[in-house]
């Protein structure tokens, strides 16, 4: 069979992941599904809110005209209008509809923002640890991805991305609360991280702030995520309702870009172009519909907050290592031995599946996925210790 090079390349990097699944799925096989502990998944297992269903069921029997049609490839107006209000609210910034581009999910305005704004060869910085796909994403657009350290603590290390950054640097990509650290970047790192995207921006174009933002509601202990509309012009977010409403199969995000970013007539026609041409056409339309009613509307968070207080109590019992998640549903675990993929396969002899932290550049870690029940927190973590006391 032929395929194309890239294609058969990117088979081969995502073979890991078919790899857990395939072990998870052997172990389910043997020992029965509610004696194996997956947190290998980032797939929400919270039940949507009710409010969700509820205006599902009332869609499905109102009467609107065209409500299967084709519409403006940047989505309905009466959606575009209702996140306008909801980032303003939620990012005490100012936002119109005309910047708003509805999305198939984070993932979809990610790709848009990408194919929008990359010539072949231009560079764009992801901080590492990362989301895996970021770099699928942006080779999809001829783009170079250039991986950036944190500090130690998963901070952003303003010094290391001022070295990264080069005449090619197109866009810098945070992602805040991070999958897999769990952090949330603090004003002042993203005031200095502007700070410097001001000064290294030329007169021939500014360099583009991207947030992707889908675990922006899934935060504990009253921490707040900044806002980077606030903080530099050339600032645009990508979102979805994936996790802040635990449907990540039906594809719905959005993409909002900072009214004072310059150019934004044609970045916003570029973009819209973008949407359509990349095969989305628009986002669903009837999700569309359902989340312009869900601008007060999210899972259950506190339901998260005890699975990560229950399991950072256990783990830090236990004698492991990590800093404490501030938000999103992972925990960044330090490996006892340098090669994580060592202490991930001895994991799994005590039937837990985790993902190892090098395949989010982040060797030396594992991540822990812990949207799963209480109930299998608290009975995986007797084995967590029992792994870490027998492991060499
Ligand atoms: C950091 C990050 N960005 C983007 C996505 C993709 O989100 P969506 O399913 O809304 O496309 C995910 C999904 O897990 C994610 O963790």
């Amino acid at each position: 069979m032929t395929i194309a090079d890239g294609i058969r390349e990117s088979i081969e990097k995502s073979s890991w992941i078919r790899k857990m699944f395939e072990e998870g799925a052997r172990l389910k096989a043997e020992f029965g599904e509610e004696n194996v502990f997956d947190f290998s998944l980032g797939n929400p297992d919270l039940d949507p809110p009710v409010e969700f269903i509820n205006k599902m069921r009332s869609l499905t029997s109102a009467d609107i005209k065209n409500v299967h049609g084709y519409m403006e490839n940047a989505g309905l107006p009466e959606a575009r209008k209702a996140i306008a209000e909801k980032v303003a609210r939620d990012h005490g910034a100012d936002m119109e509809p005309g910047n708003i581009i509805m999305t198939c999910g984070a993932a979809g305005g990610l790709n848009v923002v990408l194919k929008a704004i990359l010539n072949p060869g231009d560079e764009v910085i992801v901080i590492k640890p990362y989301f895996v796909e970021y770099g699928f994403y942006i080779s999809n657009h001829n783009g170079t991805m250039v991986l950036v350290e944190t500090n130690e603590d998963f901070s952003l290390n303003i010094d290391a991305i001022s070295r990264a950054i080069t005449p090619k640097t197109k866009a810098v990509l945070i992602n805040s609360p991070n999958n897999p650290t769990g952090k949330i970047y603090s004003a002042a790192e993203i005031d200095a991280l502007s700070s410097l995207l001001r000064e290294k921006s030329d007169d021939g174009g500014s360099i583009y702030l991207i947030s992707d933002e889908p675990y922006r509601e899934i935060v504990f202990d009253n921490v707040e995520v900044p806002s980077i509309l606030n903080y530099y012009n050339e600032s645009v977010i990508v979102t979805s309702y994936s996790k802040s409403l635990s449907i990540p199969g039906e594809r719905i995000g959005y993409i909002a870009v900072n009214p004072s970013c310059s150019g934004i007539d044609t970045l916003m026609a570029g973009m819209i172009v973008c949407n359509r041409i990349l095969g989305y056409v628009n986002a669903p339309a009837f999700m569309q519909r359902v989340v312009s009613g869900m601008n007060n509307v999210t899972v259950d968070v506190d339901a998260y907050k005890r699975r990560r207080d229950l399991f950072v109590q256990g783990l830090e019992d236990a004698g492991y290592d990590f800093p404490r998640p501030e938000g999103a549903f992972y925990i960044f675990c330090k490996s006892p031995v340098e090669d994580d993929v060592e202490f991930v396969r001895h994991l799994q002899n005590y039937n837990i599946l985790v993902v190892p932290g090098v395949g989010f550049g982040g060797p030396g870690y594992f991540r822990i996925a812990y949207c799963v029940s209480e109930d299998i927190i608290s009975r995986s973590l007797p084995k967590f210790r029992e792994a870490l006391e027998t492991f060499r």
